[in-house]
């Protein structure tokens, strides 16, 4: 079985290769990319370490991301469920609504220091892409957004916030019109502009230098949390659940990145992957259903694939979890059972996201309405002492529409 090694930073647990394990990520790229990211891979090789760059970034993060989020304890939910006690990282805090901002500032300030004054990226549920824009704005950059098709049409929200900050939307109407798709057009449009222009990937995907970039800049997320558990309970508790909404997974890396070295009997990873509408076949969830090792954005994962090894169509509710693989560093957690994922369907999404806006002062965006749909289903099995914590990564205001559509216009007035 595969091992994770203690003490040392899951992202630099990589081969000459950059294989986690000896067969998860690398840099499967063509000719023309190897340069940029050698290039990139320096550059942030000697950042990561540089004290004034650290400073750089906590002071973004401080006074323009908004950190440290909410840590708060969810009573009216854990009272009805009557079980384990249940809190929320409430990251949707963070400027913009989510997660996504951490990585964004991060590259925008790489961008910077690389002396690019143009960024790309790609986005799914408009979050990554909002953020870019964001970032792009704050440190005068020109902005292009890859977004496929139909997540315009369903995060019509992010979009409208993405032109508001002066960048670029382009639409990608290839294959299933989602995020697969827009990483593959970005990364094509970079392969021809890589001199000029820098390219920012929205989660913990793609060539191994991305996914270092943005696991270690949503890391930011479990060092907070550390602090606030140790606040709220004198130390890291004995029994203590992590639940995360898996789409990429850069907001659950981020979430449990300072907990690796736990034990997993005290500190369990729990992801929650998109299960899909009920009675479909089509899902998002390649971990939970052990899909196939394969190729996909320049890196090896598991991803769904038919026979032929061609990806495979996806459904999910939330256009955020609605890819077809997983970064390289999930199944690396999942085949040293670091980890254990699971999924949730739309529906119980919906249920979840009706239960805490009804219950708490608090709007999940769908992708992490499936963590708390896992926090809902297991909650009432657990003892008092265990305690749970949701990692709130989204606003729902851009599903406002979605929501309304499935649960009725009431739904909003709590
Ligand atoms: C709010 C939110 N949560 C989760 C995700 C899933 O991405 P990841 O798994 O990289 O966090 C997204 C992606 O757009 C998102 O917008």
């Amino acid at each position: 079985m595969l091992k994770l090694q203690k003490g040392k930073a899951i992202i630099d647990q990589h081969d000459k290769h950059y294989l986690y394990g000896g067969k998860f990520g690398g840099n499967f790229v063509p000719e023309t990319l190897k340069k940029p990211i050698e290039d990139l891979t320096q550059l942030f090789q000697k950042l990561r370490y540089d004290k004034k760059f650290i400073k750089e970034r906590d002071y973004y993060f401080k006074t323009y991301v908004g950190s440290p989020t909410r840590f708060i304890k969810l009573y009216n939910l854990s009272l009805h469920l009557e079980g384990a006690q249940i809190y929320a990282k409430v990251v949707s805090d963070a400027n913009g609504g989510a997660h996504k901002i951490y990585n964004a500032v991060v590259h925008a300030l790489i961008c910077k220091h690389a002396g690019k004054k143009y960024i790309i990226g790609d986005t799914g549920a408009g979050y990554a892409g909002k953020m870019l824009s964001m970032a792009a704005k704050k440190f005068g950059l020109k902005c292009k957004i890859f977004m496929g098709t139909k997540d315009m049409a369903r995060q019509k929200v992010n979009c409208d916030a993405i032109r508001k900050n002066g960048a670029e939307i382009v639409p990608v109407d290839s294959g299933s019109k989602t995020l697969v798709d827009a990483v593959s057009e970005c990364m094509r449009y970079w392969v021809s502009n890589c001199d000029t222009t820098h390219m920012c990937v929205g989660s913990t995907v793609g060539p191994n230098i991305f996914v270092k970039i943005c696991a270690w800049s949503t890391a930011q997320i479990s060092r907070e949390l550390k602090v606030q558990l140790k606040e709220e309970f004198g130390e890291i508790p004995k029994k203590l659940k992590l639940i995360n909404c898996v789409g990429g997974g850069s907001s659950a890396i981020g979430f449990w990145n300072e907990f690796m070295d736990y034990d997993k009997k005290q500190v369990e990873f729990i992801g929650v992957e998109a299960g899909g509408p009920k009675n479909s076949k089509l899902h998002a969830a390649p971990l939970t259903y052990n899909a196939k090792l394969g190729v996909l954005h320049g890196a090896a994962q598991y991803v769904l694939q038919d026979k032929d090894g061609q990806i495979s169509e996806t459904s999910s509710i939330s256009a955020g979890l609605d890819y077809p693989g997983v970064s390289p560093l999930h199944c690396f957690l999942k085949d040293t059972k670091r980890a254990r994922y699971t999924v949730a369907t739309d529906e119980q999404a919906l249920e979840a996201f009706k239960l805490v806006s009804q219950l708490e002062n608090l709007r999940p965006s769908l992708e992490p309405s499936h963590a708390f749909a896992e926090a809902i289903k297991i909650a009432p099995k657990l003892s008092n002492d265990t305690v749970i914590v949701v990692d709130s990564c989204g606003d729902a205001l851009k599903d406002k529409k979605i929501i309304e559509k499935r649960l009725g216009k009431l739904i909003w007035q709590h």
